[in-house]
């Protein structure tokens, strides 16, 4: 966690990057609500100069103390930035839980199940990002997984992706009830003044929404699949204005493929294909028959399926297309460029058949945006 509370390198890097935020936040909050902001926010940069006159030390974290509407512009503007996410059209419906007040581990947990029970909101999702002050570190990548447990004769028994951080938790003194494909993993909770803690989530949909994964024709109810309704990043920080928040945890809502193609179907995670195929009556006995492209499709109207008959948000992989390319159009309208991965918007199924496959992008990073626990920033 140490090497997270970095700051940037020289006073006229951090300089530049306060100015660059603060004439942005003039900019678009003045032209959404024609209000006299840019005459209240010149004044504000003067006012975070000051401060950070008088907080520049080597070794100061918080070098300036954004408002909540800062942080909030924030958090949109770095989703608005993520070159690897398809659904930025979105990105000013986000919420913000500003819990920089925040010291004791237990008083996190609750700040998370707060922000799990809002964001889930009985399946109508609604996109948050809680920001804790640096003294406090989630050690999970992800506030909601399911455990990877190794067992006697090597094999895996739910999340492989999850087998260290499983490791790690068991080697805590981590109990878990039972040991099956889809066992919640528990939060590991950190802050200055503690050790890691240890916080089991509740068994309650209000806060750990889970589908199970049916198709509408055939029969997969023996295949026992599910999925966690909400994908809660908790392994990137905030970085913006010179800042790095590195306990930052948001949420979006799930395109389908990302469970029916990547989560339940890559052979390194839980690998379902064979018996989906099976499930389906194919023969596996050869490639050419595309059985694998056949059960990876009927996965992924499961999952697409399940979700809607649940009540509960998700987007397909062509609906989600569309509207990265309408979020091309609306950026482009408003002279800003739009940077983003190629190779992860293109979704990881039937990608030509999607128009961003055809579309040409540049990945080079903007801020605000979220870097990776241990990324470099400035
Ligand atoms: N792909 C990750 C998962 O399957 C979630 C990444 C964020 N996804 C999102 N739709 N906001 O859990």
């Amino acid at each position: 966690m140490k090497n997270c509370k970095e700051i940037p390198s020289t006073y006229n890097q951090r300089l530049a990057q306060i100015c660059d935020f603060m004439r942005e936040y003039s900019k678009e909050i003045a032209q959404d609500d024609a209000t006299d902001n840019i005459s209240e926010s010149y004044p504000r940069i003067k006012e975070v100069l000051n401060e950070l006159k008088d907080s520049a030390s080597p070794n100061s974290d918080m070098l300036w103390n954004p408002t909540s509407e800062e942080l909030l512009f924030a958090g949109k503007l770095a989703w608005r930035n993520s070159n690897r996410c398809i659904g930025r059209l979105h990105w000013k419906s986000l919420h913000l839980k500003d819990n920089r007040h925040v010291k004791d581990p237990s008083l996190v947990f609750d700040a998370l199940l707060e922000h799990l029970r809002f964001a889930t909101n009985g399946g109508k999702i609604r996109s948050v990002l809680t920001v804790f002050n640096n003294d406090v570190s989630i050690h999970n990548p992800q506030i909601i997984r399911y455990a990877g447990f190794t067992n006697s004769d090597g094999s895996i028994t739910g999340d492989p992706l999850m087998v260290p951080f499983t490791k790690k938790l068991l080697h805590m003194g981590w109990i878990p009830k039972s040991r099956h494909e889809y066992v919640i993993l528990p939060l590991l909770i950190e802050t200055r003044d503690s050790g890691p803690v240890i916080f089991d989530l509740p068994d309650n949909p209000e806060y750990v929404l889970e589908v199970p994964i049916l198709h509408p024709e055939y029969d997969f109810s023996g295949l026992g699949m599910k999925w966690h309704a909400l994908p809660v990043i908790s392994n990137m920080d905030l970085c913006f204005g010179g800042l790095r928040f590195s306990c930052a945890p948001f949420n979006g809502f799930y395109m389908g493929t990302e469970i029916g193609a990547r989560n339940l179907g890559d052979i390194a995670r839980y690998n379902k294909l064979p018996e989906v195929a099976d499930a389906m009556n194919l023969s596996r006995s050869r490639n050419d028959s595309l059985w694998k492209d056949k059960a990876l499709i009927e996965l992924n109207v499961a999952v697409l399926h399940s979700f809607k008959t649940a009540g509960v948000k998700i987007v397909d992989h062509h609906t989600a297309s569309d509207q990265f390319m309408l979020f091309n159009q609306l950026e482009k309208s408003q002279a800003r460029e739009v940077t983003a991965d190629w190779s992860w918007i293109v979704p990881p199924v039937s990608g030509s058949a999607c128009p961003v496959f055809h579309h040409e992008m540049e990945d080079r990073t903007h801020f605000p945006n979220f870097l990776y626990r241990n990324q470099p920033y400035l």
